[in-house]
């Protein structure tokens, strides 16, 4: 007599969509942890340039030099605000609901917080938002999905390169689309089946950033745009670049307004 009654195939499923449940989450805190540690990071930086330049202005009583000190602090404030305002967009869209979402925000809030690191990586980055209608999304979950696809793009650009992020409404599927374009060296054909399957990698292991080669990136954005009921596609060109595209639903009326949120800001 085996010791245990035999699973029964709906437990097992139950047990499968926990864990994946568990893993959906994991990845979403892992990726929370690597950018508050960026951003404290970058936000240290910009301190350090405000700190040192109200020093400058101190000492020097011309005007020229003051100016150029209050231009350096105004500059390093505003991309301290714009950094604020992205993490707090974070925690904004936590929330476990689907809700009316702009992704041109999300993609916004989403790229400021990756700035520096694709700059490092001499990674330009362009927006092409073609419309404001919004997308019926989790937008943690979706903010979520678009790191995991700059990153990949980003990793696959190993000289520099560009991304595109373009939004997108396709009136026929009732979709807003978000795409995520790079012109790095594409998917070999015989890899193109496999990128979505659970992990499936061609990276040797994490890079410099500690980022990459689990394999599980691309499954974890496939399932996430499928328990929206959304849609993703990859297309690639060997030698002329890879693009994901995200086919979400759109809602219907423009007529709610979402809440609106408070921003940070000095007043002009
Ligand atoms: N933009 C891209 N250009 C070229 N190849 C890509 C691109 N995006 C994904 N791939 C390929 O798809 C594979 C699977 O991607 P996926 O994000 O699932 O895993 P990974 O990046 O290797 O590891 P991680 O779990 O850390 O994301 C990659 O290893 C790479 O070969
Ligand atoms: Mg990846």
């Amino acid at each position: 007599m085996p010791s245990s009654a035999p699973a029964n195939p709906s437990d097992l499923e139950q047990q499968l969509a926990d864990l994946k449940a568990e893993l959906l989450e994991t990845q979403k805190m892992a990726a929370i942890g690597e950018l508050a540690s960026t951003t404290t990071h970058e936000f240290n930086n910009l301190l350090t340039t405000i700190l040192n330049y109200a020093k400058m202005g101190l000492r020097h009583t011309d005007d020229a030099t003051r100016t150029r000190a209050l231009e350096k602090i105004l500059s390093a404030g505003t991309r301290a605000e714009k950094i604020t305002n992205s993490v707090l967009g974070m925690a904004r869209n936590r929330g476990a609901n689907a809700a009316p979402t702009n992704l041109a925000d999300l993609a916004g809030e989403t790229l400021v917080l990756l700035e520096r690191e694709l700059a490092k990586y001499r990674v330009q980055v362009e927006t092409d938002i073609q419309t404001d209608r919004r997308a019926m999304v989790v937008g943690a979950q979706i903010q979520q999905v678009l790191i995991n696809l700059l990153t990949n793009a980003r990793q696959a650009m190993t000289q520099g390169g560009r991304i595109l992020v373009r939004v997108a409404e396709d009136p026929q599927s009732g979709t807003v689309d978000l795409t995520v374009r790079d012109n790095g060296p594409g998917i070999a054909p015989e890899h193109l089946p496999k990128i979505f399957e659970h992990r499936f990698s061609t990276k040797s292991g994490p890079d410099a950033s500690g980022k990459g080669g689990a394999g599980v990136g691309l499954s974890a954005c496939k399932e996430i745009i499928e328990n929206h009921g959304g849609r993703i596609r990859v297309e690639s060109t060997v030698g002329r670049g890879a693009a994901f595209i995200l086919k979400l639903p759109a809602v219907a009326e423009q007529a709610a307004a979402p809440t609106a949120v408070k921003r940070l800001g000095v007043p002009a």
